[in-house]
Formats: C-alpha cells, structure tokens, sequence
C-alpha cells in the first residue's frame, strides 16, 4: 500500500508540476509572440480550462495520498520535511483553489465577451500566481527529497 500511495502522489505532482513548467516556459512565450490577441486568449482560456480540470484531480490525489501516508506513521512520528511539505502542498492547494474558483471564470467570461483587455488582465493575474506555483513546487520536491539531511 504505502508504494501504491507514493506512486500515486508522485504521479501527481509530476502532472502538475511539469504541466505548470510547460504552459509557463513553453507554451505562453509562443503563443504570445504568434497569436494576435483574441486568438491567443481564446486558445489559452480553453488549454487553461483542460489542464485545471486535470490540476484538480491531481491535487485531490496528493493530498488524500500525502496525508495518508503522514496518518500511516504518526503525525507526531512524522520527519520534519515532511510536515514542511505538507504546509507547502496546502499552500499550492490554496494558490489553485484561487487561480481555478476566482480568476479563471473571470478569464472565461471576459473571453465569451470578446473583452480582450479584461481577458488579458486575468490571463495576467492567472500567469502571477501559476509562476509562483511553480516555484513553490520545484522548492517543494526539495524538501521532500533533499529535506531529510536539512530538517530531519
Ligand atoms: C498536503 C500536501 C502533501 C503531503 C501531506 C505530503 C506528504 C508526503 C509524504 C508523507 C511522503 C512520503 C511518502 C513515503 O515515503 O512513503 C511524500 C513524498 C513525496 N512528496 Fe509529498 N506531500 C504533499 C504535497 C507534495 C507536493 C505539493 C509535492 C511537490 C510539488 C510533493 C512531493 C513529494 C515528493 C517528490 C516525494 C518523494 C520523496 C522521496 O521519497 O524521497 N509532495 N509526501
């Protein structure tokens, strides 16, 4: 069971890890310098909207299979970076839950408008906060996997 659980929680940040990696550093800087604006919008809201749906599942699955995991051993038994990525993942979640429930129906909405300065102000704001996901993930993954010589 417990390989069963970190297969499956590593399965999961690599999809959202490496899926916020390749929007932010591959997809948008293309697709910003080859699409005019109404375009470019339209087909980032309608990516955006694909992934999110995979991006929610996959945060489900790390939580449900971390916290499973941290229960197995004692949260009081727990190491230390664990317990630092636990706090890390719940933040991650949070910055989702924003990204996903505030910014991108706004996103979707100014697009079924055809309001290209609104879209692209919350595409803006969706970029911010994925970028900094981003970050918190690779420091995540470091801890998780470097942490156990720092924190114990
Ligand atoms: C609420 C959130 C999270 C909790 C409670 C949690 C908990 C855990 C636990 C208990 C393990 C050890 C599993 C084992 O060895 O059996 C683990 C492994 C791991 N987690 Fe998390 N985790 C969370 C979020 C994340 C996130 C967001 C990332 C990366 C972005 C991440 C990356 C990793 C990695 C890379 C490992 C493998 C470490 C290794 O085996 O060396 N975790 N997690």
């Amino acid at each position: 069971m417990h390989t069963v659980l970190l297969f499956l929680h590593l399965a999961a940040v690599i999809v959202w890890v490496g899926g916020m990696f390749f929007a932010h550093f591959c997809l948008r800087p293309v697709v910003a310098e080859q699409l005019p604006p109404a375009q470019r919008l339209a087909l980032m809201a309608a990516v955006l909207g694909r992934f999110f749906r995979v991006v929610g599942l996959a945060v489900v699955v790390i939580v449900f299979s971390g916290f499973a995991r941290m229960g197995a051993v004692g949260f009081a038994q727990a190491p230390g970076h664990w317990h630092a990525m636990a706090g890390l993942g719940l933040l991650m979640a949070a910055i989702f839950a924003v990204i996903y429930l505030a910014l991108f129906p706004k996103l979707q909405a100014a697009v079924a408008a055809q309001d290209w300065p609104a879209a692209g102000a919350s595409l803006n704001s969706i970029r911010r906060l994925v970028a900094g996901n981003l970050l918190l993930g690779a420091l995540t993954v470091a801890v998780a996997t470097l942490g156990a010589g720092l924190v114990g």
